[in-house]
């Protein structure tokens, strides 16, 4: 059985991976996996039912559990938990931190292994996240590591939260993206780092756009004319 090709898309967080790996889907006509959204359901329903985040065996259990679903309406993807809409609450600096924390722990890591592979389907996939390239998809035939300075990627998250009607604090947002960008790439299980093969693009001084015909470029090099 010949599978669905993936192109994994990892980085930290504000680097632009979300925006790239979702108009990329859209380019390609293929599936779209946001990894992070998984771990933010899990602490999202962790914090609404009071669990302790370092409760391993009620989150590994959650995260097993997890009722969601993901529908695209044509420009964003609306996320359902257990029926709710939960697209607003999953953004949220809370549930942010709640994440990083639970994707540590790597009994909530193994249990989201099959959901995450389930989403490789014809006639392919744009994967989103940390580890994408090294645990999830090893076998990707184009793996992406997108980055860019931190202070780029505070800015772009102030812009992303404030037009969203959040109220925000550029210094506290720099703050809290490098104490998370610290925690995902010293833990011990799936650390972000780049895979192997891996091709690295620095968004620093780059625009959306620029990003996203240099990731399809990549596409029709690596998939589509092989
Ligand atoms: O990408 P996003 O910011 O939505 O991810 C939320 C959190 O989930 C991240 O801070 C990271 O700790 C974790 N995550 C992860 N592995 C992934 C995707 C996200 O550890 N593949």
């Amino acid at each position: 059985m010949s599978l669905a090709p993936v192109v994994t898309i990892d980085g930290p967080v504000g680097s632009g991976k979300g925006t790239i790996a979702t108009r990329l889907a859209q380019r390609l006509g293929w599936h779209f996996l946001d990894s992070g959204a998984l771990y933010r359901l899990v602490a999202l329903r962790a914090l609404s039912l009071g669990l302790d985040l370092s409760h391993e065996p009620a989150l590994r259990e959650l995260a097993l559990t997890l009722d969601c679903r993901f529908d695209f309406n044509g420009e964003d993807t609306i996320v359902w938990l257990e029926n709710e809409d939960v697209s607003r609450a999953l953004r949220r600096e809370e549930t942010s931190a709640a994440a990083s924390r639970v994707a540590s722990i790597a009994a909530v890591r193994e249990a989201l292994v099959a959901r995450q592979r389930a989403f490789q389907q014809p006639p392919g996939l744009v994967a989103d996240g940390r580890d994408m390239g090294t645990v999830i998809f090893p076998a990707a035939p184009l793996k992406l590591f997108l980055t860019a300075s931190a202070q780029a990627r505070a800015e772009r998250r102030y812009k992303q939260l404030k037009g969203k009607g959040e109220s925000v604090n550029l210094p506290r947002l720099l703050r809290d993206l490098q104490a998370r960008d610290e925690r995902d790439s010293s833990r011990a299980v799936a650390p972000l780092r780049p895979a192997t093969g891996a091709k690295i693009i620095d968004s620093t001084e780059m625009t959306v756009d620029q990003v996203l015909e240099e990731a399809y470029l990549l596409v029709e090099k690596n998939i589509l004319n092989n």
